[in-house]
């Protein structure tokens, strides 16, 4: 079956939602997602939104603070765009109907958190609940617009790429292809089906399930980047993986992040001898960015060979620490800590790929029609360090952009005929009875990833991860070709792909700078790695 619409967006997160909503008045829009559309990292976003309302703050101190963070790899043009457009992005999430925190109960002025890296109370937010509140208000708007029709536990399989060399008979440069949709698996009836797009938008989230250990949701498989690269778009600084120093140490724990607003707010990392530790680190203390608060964490713990640290917030008065952080506090205590009394256990995991589809400052990538926005894509705005809630930020302007641009693309290509798009071809494929295969190739990758290409890496490390990875790819190419695809061997196909990328990137980059640490190269070198690691897949003519 094909279906044809104006706007193919694949993932429900912030940027889909935000774009899908501001290109709706102007076509038909298909909303692609892989589970329920609130499973999205947005949903579980707590810090919230950075941006200059404070009466002591200024744009050019948020420039700043970027700009120091992403460690001289920012694009600067990009910042100074990014943090000028985000009050008017913000003000529009009010208008929307988001319920963001005021300093008083009616009042006008937002409650603004404080994060690591930022040198002044910045960050905008709703209670702990920032990416919940904000998901729900636009996936309502979404269900309501009569132009959006959204598909649940629809999973894209790959991107489907309309070459300009076949017309012509001759060999041209990759970048002469267009993007004319993608292929879509309906996880219910099992299913792929041709969605074809005249504009099409990645917004598929980050990859933080290539790690062991991630703050992410289970939807974080990296699908976007992996898609891209598959269709012959250039992807950048992969390398730089931002770990959060943070995460809930506990056996029955999955993934849940005890925000950086914690300390923000007094909260004080500690050692299991109770010995703050962050002052032997950075005159910044706990506040400091998050690549040298996640690199101290790990250095404590394998110096003292203990399994966490910990969080303590036990000096605020309790009823403060209940109302901040109502979520983490019913969090910790439905596992028995209650951190109004005690320290709260926690340790460094993956949290957000600061590198991705690459694209230019209207959210285009350098495939035609295809668009990229959100964590799936490499703007310029992080370098080699993401500044705190400077994500759901960028996310917002980006899909804004992307939407006013895409709309001129649409325009220009209303007369355009589409080429006919070939359907699925599941030909030579049968069930399979292994699905042992997938899930030893998961565990295999998210532990070589975590053990060798994680917060501190060596040559060697990346070596032995590079061989391995090698393997278990082609190990994935061949059952892919031989058995009927599903959503488990679609994201362990991807996860394999974005791990090998990872690791040919911090390969390439022969220096340690912002989130990667590479024990033979431990300085950063200015002369020779002022730069973006760009990758694309070698052209098979
Ligand atoms: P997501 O919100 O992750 O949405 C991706 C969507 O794509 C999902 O719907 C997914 O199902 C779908 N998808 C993926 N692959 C496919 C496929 N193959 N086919 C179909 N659908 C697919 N940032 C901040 O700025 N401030 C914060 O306070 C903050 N807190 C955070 C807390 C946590 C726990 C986490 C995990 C992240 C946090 N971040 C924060 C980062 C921020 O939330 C994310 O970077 C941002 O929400 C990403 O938005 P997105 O729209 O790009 O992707
Ligand atoms: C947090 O609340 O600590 C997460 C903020 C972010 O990832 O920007």
């Amino acid at each position: 079956m094909q279906y044809d619409v104006d706007f193919l967006v694949i993932g429900s997160g912030i940027a889909g939602l935000t774009f899908a909503l501001k290109v709706a008045e102007h076509g038909q829009v298909a909303i692609i997602t892989k589970k329920k559309a609130i499973e999205t990292s947005t949903d579980y976003a707590q810090g919230g939104i950075a941006s200059v309302f404070g009466h002591d703050d200024s744009l050019d101190l948020h420039i700043r603070d970027t700009l120091a963070a992403g460690n001289g790899l920012c694009r600067k043009d990009v910042v100074e765009m990014v943090v000028k457009s985000a009050p008017e992005r913000i003000m529009e999430l009010v208008d929307w109907g988001v319920p963001f925190t005021r300093q008083a109960e009616g009042g006008d002025e937002f409650d603004l958190g404080l994060e690591g890296g930022h040198s002044r109370n910045r960050i905008v937010h709703a209670g702990d609940f920032t990416g919940h509140v904000i998901e729900e208000v636009l996936l309502n708007r979404v269900r309501d617009h009569r132009n959006i029709s959204l598909f649940e536990n629809h999973i894209a399989v790959d991107l489907i790429t309309y070459s300009t060399r076949m017309k012509r008979g001759s060999v041209t440069a990759a970048h002469e292809d267009f993007c004319c949709g993608a292929y879509v698996l309906d996880v219910e009836t099992n299913k792929v089906d041709t969605y074809h797009g005249k504009i099409t938008l990645l917004a598929t989230g980050g990859a933080g399930k290539v790690y062991l250990y991630t703050s992410n949701p289970d939807v974080a498989t990296g699908d976007g980047i992996a898609m891209a690269y598959r269709a012959g778009a250039l992807v950048a600084n992969l390398e730089f993986v931002q770990f959060h120093p943070t995460c809930l140490y506990h056996p029955e724990a999955k993934n849940f992040l005890i925000s950086e607003a914690v300390r923000g707010e007094g909260g004080v990392l500690i050692d299991s001898r109770g010995r703050a530790f962050m002052e032997a680190y950075d005159p910044k203390k706990d506040l400091a960015c998050r690549d040298v608060v996640a690199r101290a964490i790990d250095n404590e713990l394998k110096k003292s060979g203990d399994e966490c640290v910990f969080l303590d917030i036990t000096h605020k008065p309790p009823d403060f620490i209940k109302e901040r952080f109502p979520n983490i506090y019913q969090k910790c205590l439905s596992f028995g800590i209650d951190m109004t009394k005690e320290p709260i256990p926690v340790v460094p995991a993956a949290h957000y790929m600061c590198g991705g589809v690459l694209v230019d400052t209207e959210g285009r990538t350098d495939l035609k029609r295809l668009y990229a926005a959100g964590e799936t894509s490499c703007t310029g705005l992080h370098g080699a360090n993401r500044l705190a809630s400077n994500s759901l930020l960028e996310a917002l302007v980006y899909a804004d952009r992307a939407a006013k641009q895409a709309l001129k693309d649409l325009h220009d290509l209303r007369t355009e005929i589409c080429p006919e798009l070939p359907s699925w071809n599941p030909m030579g494929t049968t069930d399979s009875d292994e699905a042992i295969v997938v899930s030893h190739n998961w565990d295999e990758i998210r532990r070589l990833m975590w053990n060798y290409v994680g917060i501190v890496r060596s040559n060697k490390r990346l070596l032995r991860a590079r061989n391995r990875i090698d393997l278990i790819q082609k190990e994935i190419r061949q059952y892919y070709w031989d058995f009927t695809i599903t959503s488990d061997l679609i994201e362990l196909r991807n996860i394999a792909m974005v791990a090998d990328l990872i690791i040919q990137s911090a390969m390439l980059r022969k220096e340690s700078r912002g989130l990667h640490y590479n024990l033979q190269y431990p300085q950063k070198d200015d002369k020779f790695w002022l730069k973006d690691t760009i990758l694309r897949r070698p052209f098979v003519g």
